[in-house]
């Protein structure tokens, strides 16, 4: 997602300093490129010999360095978003006024990109009217603030004034400066997890899935711009987006009834839940007791989501579900295409390693009701579903 962006972090004298040392290493792992500035009092906190080995660029101090000047025009030209990160007391007011006696507030004053900033300061000084002040000062001239977070504090105490987590951070980078428009002006509705069929109030009928599949395509989706509702069963994955709407359900009745109303303004619509086939004919109210040696449980077919999907859809609206196979794959994931009159089916096999419930891998191949079928290499889920949104991206612009 980082891939290419141009990102400078301004550090300035705050303790949090210490926290940029593993961002860095965060940004660049997901391929940004990372430019970083020091303020003088910043050097006390962090060393720049360890941010310029993390970042792989040199650390600017100084405005003039060794008879040269350092040029805060191009670099605040350079960057896609500057980022100030701890942002002191001290440094935010002279933010707020204008100042410019550090190279980091030269940048700043010069920058032609977005500004961040991720305060970092104790409670007393958050709360102080003169820091609320130069905030709301920093805001009206358009720059965006990170929230602190509520915690433990440098001087001991707990509170408000913490700087947010480096993941958080990058969270915060990406929703605002960096999703693509792949997907944009795009509802999509996902489904994800198993669904449990209850038979009495302690047991059910459910299956592996755990859920990660769906989860990625919806994060995937929301970072190429789409609005996303996911419909989940039970599952202990955790959306890093809040603005995905997530709605949680246990039975594929529920499952059902929720997809009913959301599928009908959706644009895309992608069925990864494994939703159980079965549910118990009768639920006992109470605890069934283990008196017989056998028990023999009488169940019927839950509704086809999918299927009964397929036969409202439109000719604008483009519909995926999944296939878990064990034998005959193609065969099996081609007649589901058509019997649920999908637009494309992704296929899973149980016979590949590493691959399905639980792994953090999946091999998929895509069958499209052109009869076209695309196979892809076993991959991390996190791309399994980037390759699952470009391909239907692809088809739709096609259209
Ligand atoms: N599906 C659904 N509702 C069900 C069962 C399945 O919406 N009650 C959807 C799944 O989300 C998936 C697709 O149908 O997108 C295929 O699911 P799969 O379990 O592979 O196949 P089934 O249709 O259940 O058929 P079978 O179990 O016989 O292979």
């Amino acid at each position: 997602m980082l891939h290419g962006k141009k990102i400078i972090i301004g550090i300035t004298g705050s303790i949090a300093a210490y926290k940029i040392i593993y961002l860095v290493r965060l940004l660049v792992k997901q391929e940004a490129e990372v430019k970083i500035i020091m303020t003088p009092a910043a050097k006390e906190f962090v060393a720049p010999i360890v941010l310029s080995t993390l970042s792989k660029n040199k650390v600017y101090i100084d405005l003039v360095e060794e008879n040269s000047w350092a040029n805060h025009v191009a670099l605040g030209r350079w960057a896609d978003v500057f980022l100030i990160a701890p942002l002191s007391c001290n440094t935010l007011a002279k933010m707020a006024n204008g100042i410019c006696d550090n190279l980091l507030l030269a940048v700043y004053l010069s920058a032609t990109c977005p500004v961040v900033v991720a305060p970092a300061m104790d409670e007393d000084m958050w709360h102080h009217p003169t820091t609320k002040k130069n905030l709301d000062t920093i805001k009206k001239i358009g720059n965006s603030i990170i929230p602190v977070d509520n915690g433990e504090l440098a001087s001991g105490l707990f509170g408000e004034g913490r700087m947010a987590e480096p993941a958080s951070i990058i969270t915060y980078l990406i929703e605002n400066f960096f999703r693509g428009t792949n997907l944009k002006n795009k509802k999509v509705l996902i489904t994800a997890g198993p669904t449990y069929e209850p038979i009495d109030p302690v047991r059910f009928i459910g299956n592996h899935s755990s859920g990660k599949m769906g989860f990625a395509i919806a994060e995937q989706a929301y970072l190429q711009g789409a609005d996303v509702t996911l419909v989940s069963g039970p599952t202990h994955e955790q959306l890093n987006y809040n603005s995905i709407k997530l709605i949680k359900v246990t039975t594929a009745n529920e499952m059902y009834a929720a997809c009913l109303k959301i599928f009908k303004h959706s644009d895309i619509t992608i069925m990864s839940a494994a939703v159980a086939d079965y549910q118990s004919k009768e639920i006992s109210s109470k605890k069934v007791k283990k008196k017989q040696a056998e028990w023999d449980l009488k169940l019927k077919k839950t509704t086809d989501i999918l299927f009964q999907l397929g036969k409202q859809k439109k000719k604008s609206q483009f519909l995926v579900g999944f296939a878990l196979e064990t034998e005959n794959e193609i065969e099996n994931a081609a007649q589901k295409l058509k019997n649920k009159n999908a637009d494309a089916i992704i296929l899973n096999s149980l016979n590949d390693t590493n691959s399905c419930f639980g792994f953090d891998t999946n091999k998929i191949t895509i069958l499209y009701k052109d009869g076209t079928t695309s196979i892809f290499e076993l991959k991390n889920k996190q791309y399994v579903a980037k390759d699952i949104i470009s391909f239907i991206s692809d088809k739709i612009h096609e259209k």
